[in-house]
């Protein structure tokens, strides 16, 4: 997820004052990213690479796992600027945990993977101590890679259970749609080329049109028509329904995962 991140930061008209640091652990990874406007240090050749990174950086992005975090900020919180913000991407990690272990401003966000192709969603959540313009700043680093909602902490599990697990249900669906096309007889190939090609498709259309996307498939589905008669099908299925229980399921993992479960 860092990765991708970055991948925004480094795209074209994106400017960054003061430099980009990034950190891993291994040497691989830190050299693959290195570049002439990327500084990237590995921790297991440099111990104080995070130490490093984070001095005189205005933001300051973390994108361990959820369990590493706590000893991450307790690494670097003693080589903090006064005036850094600190952005976490963990699921789970609260506002609360994390400003129990910095001095300054920290935020919670929850983007996706799209991000990767600056496609992703990401949910921001401010802090108790951060400010109008940390918000902004951090508002700015996501725009990099896609579209930016500002919501309360309170929200950013259920965001995360539509726009953060989603790119799954949705890779759910095609991986259904093309066990049926096979089923009718199409290689898997075909079949893959078929609904691949009509989801990639379909979002773009959505994308690049002022239509919602109940216009746009009434739009395919003529009155009387072998669409009306599939999507009667589906309707019958209580899609909806079933949206609910897969949401109410990843919102009770993640209070089971903020409690330590
Ligand atoms: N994947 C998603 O869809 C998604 C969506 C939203 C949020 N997130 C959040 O993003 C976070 C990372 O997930 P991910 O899938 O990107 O995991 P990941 O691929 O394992 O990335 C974690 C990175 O952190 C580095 N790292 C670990 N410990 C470090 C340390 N002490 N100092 C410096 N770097 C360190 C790792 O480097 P090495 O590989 O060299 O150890 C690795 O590059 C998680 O907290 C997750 O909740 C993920």
């Amino acid at each position: 997820m860092g990765g991708a991140i970055l991948s925004g930061l480094l795209g074209p008209g994106v400017v960054v004052e003061g430099g980009i640091r990034v950190t891993n652990r291994s040497v691989e990874k830190a050299e693959a990213l290195a570049s002439e406007t990327v500084t990237s240090l590995a921790t297991s050749v440099d111990p104080d690479a995070n130490l490093r990174a984070v001095e005189g950086a205005r933001i300051v992005l973390v994108g361990v796992k959820p369990a590493m975090v706590p000893d991450l900020l307790r690494e670097i919180a003693g080589a903090l600027e006064p005036d850094a913000v600190v952005v976490s991407v963990a699921a789970g990690v609260t506002v609360a945990t994390m400003e129990a272990l910095v001095p300054g401003a920290v935020l919670r966000s929850m983007p996706n993977t799209p991000s990767l192709v600056g496609r992703g969603v990401t949910g921001v959540a401010a802090g108790t101590r951060s400010t109008a313009a940390d918000l902004d700043l951090v508002r700015s680093l996501f725009e990099t890679v896609g579209d930016v909602l500002v919501v309360p902490e309170s929200q950013i599990d259920a965001l995360s259970t539509i726009s953060g697990s989603g790119p799954a249900y949705v890779y759910f669906l095609i991986e259904q749609l093309t066990r049926t096309a096979v089923d009718l007889g199409f290689t898997e190939e075909q079949a893959q080329t078929m609904v691949n090609g009509t989801f990639v498709g379909a979002a773009q259309l959505l994308a690049s049109s002022d239509s919602t996307p109940t216009e746009l498939r009434i739009r395919v589905t003529s009155p009387k028509g072998t669409t009306e008669r599939a999507v009667a099908e589906l309707e019958k299925a209580d899609l909806k329904g079933v949206f609910d229980r897969a949401t109410a399921a990843a919102l009770a993992r993640s209070r089971e995962l903020a409690a330590g479960a």
